[in-house]
């Protein structure tokens, strides 16, 4: 079933605000909901009545949406064969609440080094706790996303799962951990998951079944906007390793819409060099035909856009063995789980095409490759000041690999565009990092490099608004002379009076000054401003952005009392967009 063939009686945009309010509501809010709109429904719909006794929760921990759509998925398809479900953000659930209920779906990627997906730290950190309570006489499963290649597979998910057995819950169904290329284990885990969920009424005809928001949205990473590139600047040092960039995107669509603090999947082309060796050393031209997300497409246009040409995966391993019926590879396959992923990580794509050469049919090559991942970027501009351009701020992306120097592809692709190309990119909604609804609350922006790229969005918004909002700017980059992002900018901003106050650490001026030390160095006016209300962002580089929290944290918890931090988290005053 498609949604595209769903009828619901709502516009997108309708559909889309009731998909963001019900992501917003915590447990209570929605059972009381489902309560009021089955009281108001006409008596003889059946669609319309929930028997929350026994629904069905489908929390999701996300980041990049994958975890969303795929529980939004089987609510629908829970709901069309009877059983009442819904699906909801972990990072709304109450420990609490969740002790209450019968059956609990959890499907959750794995973000950072291993970390739970950032909405849901908190539930996750309850839910480890000392203080979470017994779970006995829930039902539970869990679907676990990650990508094989972080050194910590699927942790999250399988963490959660252990945890929900300890606390004397009871497993309905296995865990299964999904890489990369997840639809079809997701799609035949939530198929066995069915069989085992309780029908509480009779099935939804599919035209009453919501649809998934990720498709009723309109633009999305299957259903990207092309647009062209108008500017591609270097903003840092011309001799600097790792440039960083301004790009202008043109936005001609009024429907695609992103707000200050949101960021782009950019569907990043491999480099056309790249495409090139690896059709070399498999002696094919390039031409041949083969099927892609249910399109037909030439070998070249495949690997260049939907196939990762860098990390090979344990599918593509095992194919290569039986390929060239190599001892080597064998081995390895054969040896289990861990050697796999030790070998895989000292090889990339083209290292194995060339040091075991085979010679596979074109179809088997797209089809065992890992599918190519957009990448995230956030938008450096605000549409309400500029509602035809997207900004964005990036830097190339360099790492060492086994004696190379490699560049990451999707950086490369966006440094290496020239006004007039065209590019994919879809919009991805970071609703934790928006700027506070009341106008006088002050903000502490903490930025290092591209983390300047969303508050360059709020100065904007603040401007177009005429908000007077108190802001307080810590940058830190290399060098004062060539990595001041957008100075000019800022500095307007500050003569306009929407930045109050700025500090910056640039290396060069104070080689070993820490990005928190401005901060700590001032810290009764920390305080001061915290005691106002002030909201805190943290933006760009993870280990540097998770070494100033841990210093404020101290800071903080040592003048106003233990626990003082944490406050401000549930608060929703801590905002975090590390990368
Ligand atoms: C919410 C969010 C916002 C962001 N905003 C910005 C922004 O505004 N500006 C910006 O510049 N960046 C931003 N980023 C980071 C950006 O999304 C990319 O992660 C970054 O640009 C690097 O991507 P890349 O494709 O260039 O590198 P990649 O190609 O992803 O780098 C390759 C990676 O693969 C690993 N690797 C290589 N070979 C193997 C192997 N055989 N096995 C295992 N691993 C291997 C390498 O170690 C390296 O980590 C953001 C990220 C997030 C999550
Ligand atoms: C910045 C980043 C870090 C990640 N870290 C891990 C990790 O440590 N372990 C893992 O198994 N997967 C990791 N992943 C892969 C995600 O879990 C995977 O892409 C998943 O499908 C994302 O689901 P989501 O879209 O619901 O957030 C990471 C992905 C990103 C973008």
């Amino acid at each position: 079933m498609t949604a595209h063939a769903l009828a619901h009686p709502f516009s997108a945009p309708h559909w889309k605000q009731i998909h963001q309010l019900l992501d917003g509501l915590d447990d209570r809010q929605a059972f009381w909901l489902s309560g009021y709109l089955a009281a108001r429904a006409p008596a003889d719909n059946p669609t319309l009545t929930p028997s929350a006794g026994n629904l069905v929760l489908i929390g999701f921990g996300t980041e990049t949406d994958n975890c969303r759509a795929l529980a939004h998925r089987l609510a629908e398809q829970c709901r069309a064969v009877g059983i009442d479900a819904q699906a909801q953000d972990l990072g709304q659930v109450r420990l609490r609440q969740l002790a209450k209920r019968e059956y609990l779906v959890i499907i959750t990627a794995t973000h950072g080094d291993g970390d739970p997906p950032e909405p849901i730290v908190d539930f996750y950190q309850a839910l480890m706790g000392e203080q979470a309570p017994t779970l006995e006489g829930i039902k539970f499963a869990v679907l676990a996303l990650g990508d094989s290649s972080y050194e910590r597979f699927c942790v999250t998910g399988q963490e959660i799962d252990a945890r929900l057995e300890a606390l004397g819950g009871q497993r309905l169904i296995d865990r299964q951990d999904c890489d990369v290329d997840f639809q079809n284990p997701a799609k035949n885990w939530m198929a066995r998951l069915l069989e085992s969920l309780p029908k509480s009424r009779q099935a939804t005809p599919a035209s009453a079944t919501p649809a998934a928001p990720a498709v009723a949205d309109g633009y999305s990473k299957a259903r990207p906007l092309t647009t062209e590139v108008l500017v591609n600047q270097n903003l840092s040092g011309a001799h600097r390793q790792a440039p960083i960039h301004h790009l202008e995107l043109a936005l001609d669509d009024p429907a695609f819409t992103v707000a200050p603090g949101d960021a782009v999947g950019i569907l990043a082309d491999n480099p056309p060099r790249q495409v090139a060796a690896v059709l070399d050393a498999l002696e094919l031209s390039g031409e041949e035909p083969v099927t892609v997300q249910e399109q037909a497409l030439p070998l070249v246009q495949a690997l260049r856009q939907y196939c990762d040409l860098t990390i090979p995966g344990s599918a593509f391993l095992k194919s290569w063995a039986e390929l060239t019926g190599d001892a080597t590879l064998t081995t390895v396959v054969e040896a289990g789980t861990a050697e796999q992923r030790a070998f895989l990580k000292r090889h990339q794509v083209l290292d194995l095409l060339r040091r075991y050469p085979a010679h596979p049919d074109a179809q088997t090559l797209v089809d065992t490759l890992r599918p190519l991942q957009p990448r995230l970027y956030d938008v450096a501009n605000s549409l309400a000041a500029i509602d035809d351009e997207l900004h964005l701020t990036v830097k190339r992306f360099q790492y060492d690999f086994e004696g190379r120097r490699e560049t990451g592809v999707a950086s490369r692709y966006l440094l290496d565009l020239q006004p007039g190309d065209s590019v994919r990119l879809y919009p991805h909604a970071n609703t934790r990092f928006r700027l506070p609804d009341d106008a006088n609350l002050p903000v502490i922006l903490i930025a290092e490099g591209t983390g300047i790229a969303p508050y360059r969005a709020f100065f904007q918004a603040l401007a177009a608004e005429s908000r007077a909002t108190p802001c307080w700017l810590v940058f830190a980059e290399h060098h004062f002379e060539d990595d001041f992002l957008y100075q000019l900018e800022l500095q307007q901003a500050r003569t306009d009076g929407h930045l109050e106050r700025i500090d910056t650490v640039f290396q060069d001026q104070h080689p070993g000054r820490a990005l928190a030390d401005p901060l700590l160095e001032q810290s009764d006016e920390l305080l001061r401003w915290l005691d106002r209300g002030a909201h805190l962002y943290l933006c760009g580089d993870k280990a540097r952005l998770t070494e100033v929290e841990k210093a404020l944290q101290e800071r903080v918890d040592g003048q106003l009392g233990q626990g003082h931090w944490k406050q401000l988290s549930k608060a929703k005053r801590l905002h975090r967009n590390l990368y």
